[in-house]
């Protein structure tokens, strides 16, 4: 039986992976982390429904000392492998909206954008990646080549420097291109051994939650997608994957994003 690792669970994207992972017959444990994971009403609800399948666990991805410290529990809790972890976390900015010229940029925003985007989720694959090793690849195309855990960073079409037409957004955008180049490293040193892990970046489409909503206004109906919706093509695409895609960005619909 399959056990997941959800980072940035409290609401939005992770919100909804662990709702729909909670729910799966194939999967034993969600292991839910965010700020406040242990007292957010929306998990505690889920929590009622599957009492022995959703672990909830406080994490401040922007502390190594947080992320370290629930090493131990994660890995009494997932009983010593994970099959997938999906890093969720980001902020827009700090500001809650992003920066339309340079006038915008200050060290602050992109020093706590960065921490959130780039360096919390890397952290989070320092330290649980052992336990990715270990799998035996319950999640993914389980006929192809064999592989161990599955590692997903969600990023952002807009980290795609050939995409790039129309600027701004220089924190977001810079934090999510890093997180790419993290991706891609990972599935590097983490595809060397005998065990694989496959590691991808994710684009999710634009998502009616709470990180994209000062920019809703603009989005034709059909493009802005429900979180259910977003992840229904995000899990499908999970359930599918196979070593060949490691360290690649794929969109909502399957079509790779190039970098
Ligand atoms: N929504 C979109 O249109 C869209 C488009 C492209 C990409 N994405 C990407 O999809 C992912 C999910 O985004 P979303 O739209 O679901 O955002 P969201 O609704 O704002 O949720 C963000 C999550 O990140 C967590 N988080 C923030 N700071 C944290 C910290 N320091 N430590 C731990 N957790 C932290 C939040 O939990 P707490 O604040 O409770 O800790 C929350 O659970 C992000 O990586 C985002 O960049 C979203």
């Amino acid at each position: 039986m399959a056990v997941a690792l959800i980072q940035g669970a409290s609401k939005g994207l992770g919100l909804q992976f662990s709702k729909v992972l909670a729910a799966r017959a194939d999967v034993a444990k969600v292991i839910a982390t965010s700020r406040g994971a242990e007292n957010e009403a929306v998990l505690l609800g889920i929590q009622k429904q599957f009492p022995n399948k959703l672990v909830l666990i406080n994490v401040d991805i922007t502390k190594e000392d947080h992320i370290k410290r629930a090493v131990p529990l994660i890995t009494e809790k997932s009983g010593g492998k994970l099959d997938l972890v999906i890093n969720c976390s980001a902020i827009l900015h700090p500001s809650g909206k992003g920066e339309t010229s340079l006038r915008d940029v200050s060290f602050e925003g992109l020093r706590s954008t960065f921490e959130t985007n780039t360096i919390g989720p890397l952290l989070t694959a320092k330290y649980f990646s052992p336990l990715l090793l270990k799998s035996s690849g319950l999640f993914g195309n389980q006929s192809g080549k064999k592989h161990s855990g599955i590692l997903v960073n969600m990023t952002a079409k807009v980290s795609s420097i050939s995409d790039n037409q129309v600027g701004g957004w220089y924190s977001y955008r810079l934090s999510k291109t890093a997180l790419n180049m993290a991706t891609k490293n990972l599935s590097i040193e983490l595809g060397r051994g005998k065990s694989k892990v496959i590691c991808i970046a994710m684009h999710p489409g634009t998502v009616d939650t709470d990180l994209s909503r000062p920019y809703h206004k603009g989005v034709p109906a059909d493009k802005l997608f429900t979180t259910e919706k977003s992840v229904t093509f995000l899990m499908a695409i999970i359930d599918r994957l196979s070593v060949e895609e490691t360290g690649k960005c794929i969109g909502w619909d399957g079509n790779i994003i190039p970098y």
